[in-house]
């Protein structure tokens, strides 16, 4: 297992979407512990795979660190939302943009389908923040960053936040 360099805004790469696995193999089996481990060494609770560089539908999640009962680490090939419904506000943050964290409206609950590491057909449901982190995670898959979901007041707080790091407003890309 290997801990993976994390993509930081504004890279490109972070703009793509992500195309699907068509088969799972012995790359995928290893990008998912490389994903892993990459997560809980940043530390984080979920990780992209396009956030590793690799663009392809895959996502890990693992709340444990922020709740008690939480099913643990999992891991998602080709994830998608089926159901979603209510709505939740709440803090959020991305490995992708460091030092950033900015309430975000979400679905309270989600389903979501996919494949486990064995090519198994998988479904999971997940409220609060689970329901939170799938859908970050599958945001990611494309090329949507919380920022992007932010109201127009909380996304200027972004924009001279930036301009602090950056100094001039050329050196990133526009959202
Ligand atoms: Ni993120």
């Amino acid at each position: 297992m290997a801990v993976l360099r994390i993509l930081t805004y504004p890279d490109p790469r972070l703009r793509k979407k992500s195309v699907p696995v068509e088969r799972i193999d012995k790359q995928i089996e290893k990008l998912l512990d490389d994903m892993a481990e990459t997560m809980y060494d940043a530390p984080g609770i979920g990780l992209a795979a396009p956030q590793v560089g690799v663009n392809l539908r895959v996502i890990v999640v693992d709340i444990s660190p922020r709740e008690e009962n939480s099913p643990g680490l999992i891991e998602l090939v080709n994830p998608e939302i089926v159901l979603a419904e209510g709505e939740q506000i709440g803090e959020e943050g991305c490995l992708s943009i460091p030092g950033f964290v900015s309430e975000v409206r979400r679905k309270a609950r989600v389903v979501v389908r996919g494949l486990d590491r064995k090519g198994k057909p998988v479904e999971i449901e997940g409220t609060g923040l689970l329901a939170r982190a799938f859908q970050h995670e599958i945001d990611h898959l494309d090329g949507i960053l919380f920022i992007d979901r932010l109201s127009r007041l909380k996304r200027e707080l972004f924009k001279k936040k930036l301009e602090k790091v950056f100094g001039k407003e050329e050196s990133y890309a526009a959202f």
